[in-house]
């Protein structure tokens, strides 16, 4: 959940670290530090709690002298948002620090066993174990890539993690079901490790994915100015490491897609950079999807798997498998996938869906259906993520690095995708194409200022509602629970979806005087969704209709033209961009909710 970035090179390391932990922030926000390894080949440590620039305000990171570095942003797993407990973590005689991403389960039993051996522990952290272990093995004699592999194998949990060696210079950073890239500066004059590529982006381009297991050695040679870097496996044999050969490979993302330009939050600035992601994320390869609407067809049983905002894309558009090409999806949140375990076979098809690539419910889900032998196709935003590792085949996004931890282009565009596969399973992939290319001139209209001041009307009239309902039909419904999560998340006001049949089961108890209830509408859901929407009504509900007209019934109306099946892709912007305003008037932060983070690599 946390941010990682590390740096060896030939720069004052500080102000490099400093940047990427800004880039990286979204992962995880509620502390951050620094170590640097400085002249006197002495650590330089700076941490405490809050944002990065806060931090800086206060301690001055910049003034952090030497050319290696570590540093991290953390979201507290365990023990409590401090000062001490924020990472990097150092070991008792300050010759390892660390930072680390995720979960040592047994730190119990690994923190009873070392302070058995006189270890002591400043923190409450899971972490501390790990710098400490690495120093135990170190006093009984391994080597430093010996000792840290020795300390890898005995953790329990996902993880990713960097330690810093204070006598030798060198960094090594090591995955585990968490994530970790490596960026590789021109001629190996810097390195980087990251959690996100985001993190080093303005220094290169040139990247090495890591895969669990992996255990990268970074050493610097300062007498030659070079550093020199190769990956092993922490699991095999310490007497027998043998060198793994992995290509460095370059990246097609841009540094401005993680820059604000123009903008005042990243949130805005990827709804509205909606127009071109859809047609990136519809620009796909024919043959890939043409393959893998094969693979459908020949499957004995096709499960989609996602969560949070990746989940609703999937349910969207299961009603289009169902609609256009009568065909049966079952789809499930990939944190209740185990219950299905039993109904998987080898001919069974599990499409898995994520954003990042690196969402722990998603990847377990993976393993449980490569447990069974399934077959697993991936769609994801993030090029060599975890998911793409362990995926038979991978269908990209496109959309660019999404920074804001909301999803928004993210989710048009995996809607892209999914709509695409299900006209292409109707054998209509022309019209599918056709029909999505023609989304950019609605969408630019959808995301213009005039728009944007529009839906600020709204947004400052329902400023201080404590419930909002959304109600839709259909792949609609699935909208409406998307746009209740989006409203959640950033403005904290509470807001439920209902598929609108169900409100009369139960919901309608809540509505009362000037309830705020949203309605989504389509040509084809109009009649019977006017019938709920008047239910609300004639309650002295304060009905926002989202739709191609505007019905008598409305208090607020925004219209979205008529788009038949690709109605979910248009008609969640206009809440998009409703959650980003409520965030701003309301004086939330739009990139960074309270308690949440980016990716989601804790169970
Ligand atoms: C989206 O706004 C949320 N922050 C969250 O629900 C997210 O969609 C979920 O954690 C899944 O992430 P993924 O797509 O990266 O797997
Ligand atoms: N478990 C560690 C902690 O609570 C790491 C959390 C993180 O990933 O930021 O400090």
């Amino acid at each position: 959940m946390c941010g990682i970035i590390a740096y060896s090179g030939e720069q004052k390391a500080s102000p490099i670290l400093f940047e990427g932990l800004k880039r990286l922030e979204y992962r995880g926000y509620d502390s951050a530090g620094i170590v640097t390894l400085d002249q006197n080949s002495e650590l330089e440590l700076k941490k405490d709690i809050g944002k990065v620039r806060d931090i800086h305000e206060r301690l001055n990171l910049l003034d952090l002298e030497g050319t290696i570095g570590i540093a991290h942003t953390r979201w507290a797993t365990h023990g409590g948002v401090t000062q001490r407990n924020a990472h990097p973590h150092v070991s008792n005689s300050a010759e390892i620090a660390v930072i680390h991403n995720g979960i040592v389960e047994n730190y119990k039993e690994l923190k009873a066993m070392l302070v058995s051996e006189g270890f002591h522990f400043e923190s409450e952290t899971d972490t501390e174990v790990i710098p400490n272990l690495i120093e135990h093995w170190m006093k009984k004699g391994l080597s430093l890539v010996e000792a840290v592999a020795r300390t890898l194998q005995s953790l329990e949990g996902n993880f990713a993690i960097v330690v810093l060696h204070r006598a030798s210079g060198t960094v090594i950073g090591s995955k585990n079901g968490s994530p970790l890239v490596l960026g590789i500066g021109k001629a190996n004059s810097e390195i980087f490790i990251a959690s996100d590529i985001p993190a080093f982006l303005d220094r290169t381009k040139d990247v090495v994915y890591l895969y669990d297991g992996d255990m990268v050695v970074v050493e610097n040679h300062p007498k030659e100015k070079k550093r020199t870097w190769r990956i092993f496996d922490f699991r095999s044999d310490l007497e027998a490491q043998e060198e793994l050969p992995r290509p460095v490979q370059s990246v097609s993302w841009d540094l401005e897609h993680a820059q604000l330009g123009e903008f005042d939050h990243f949130l805005v600035k990827e709804i509205t950079e909606q127009v071109d992601t859809i047609q990136k994320a519809a620009a796909q390869d024919r043959e890939l999807i043409e393959n893998i609407t094969r693979e459908i067809k020949n499957a004995k049983g096709v499960f989609l798997v996602a969560s949070g905002t990746s989940f609703h894309a999937c349910l969207s558009s299961s009603y289009l498998f169902a609609k256009l090409a009568s065909f049966h999806i079952n789809t499930v949140l990939a944190s209740e996938f185990s219950a299905y375990e039993n109904f998987l076979k080898p001919e069974t098809l599990v499409i898995a869906v994520s954003q990042s690539g690196e969402t722990i419910d998603v990847l377990d889900a993976v393993k449980t259906a490569k447990k069974k032998n399934c077959q697993v196709v991936s769609i994801v935003n993030v090029m060599g993520s975890s998911l793409t590792q362990v995926a038979d085949m991978t269908v990209l996004l496109n959309a660019g690095p999404e920074v804001s931890v909301l999803s928004t282009k993210t989710y048009t565009a995996t809607l892209a995708v999914l709509t695409l596969l299900a006209y292409s399973l109707a054998g209509r992939y022309d019209e599918g194409l056709r029909k999505l290319k023609f989304l950019w001139n609605i969408v630019y209209n959808l995301t213009a200022q005039n728009t944007r001041k529009k839906i600020q009307q709204l947004a400052d009239k329902i400023r201080n509602e404590e419930h909002i309902f959304v109600l839709g039909r259909g792949p609609l419904y699935a909208t409406a629970l998307e746009a209740a999560l989006k409203i959640k998340e950033v403005s904290y006001i509470h807001a439920e979806a209902f598929a609108a049949g169900e409100l009369k089961h139960g919901p309608i108890a809540m509505i009362k005087q000037n309830t705020i209830c949203i309605v989504f509408v389509s040509t084809d859901t109009e009649k019977t969704i006017l019938s709920n929407a008047m239910e609300v009504k004639s309650r002295g509900g304060y009905l926002v209709g989202i739709g191609p007209k505007p019905l008598e019934s409305f208090d607020f109306f925004m219209k979205v033209p008529e788009s038949d099946d690709l109605n979910p892709i248009l008609q969640i912007i206009p809440i998009q961009i409703l959650a980003y305003q409520l965030a701003v008037v309301l004086g939330h932060d739009p990139d960074k909710p309270r308690n949440l983070a980016k990716s989601v690599t804790v169970r």
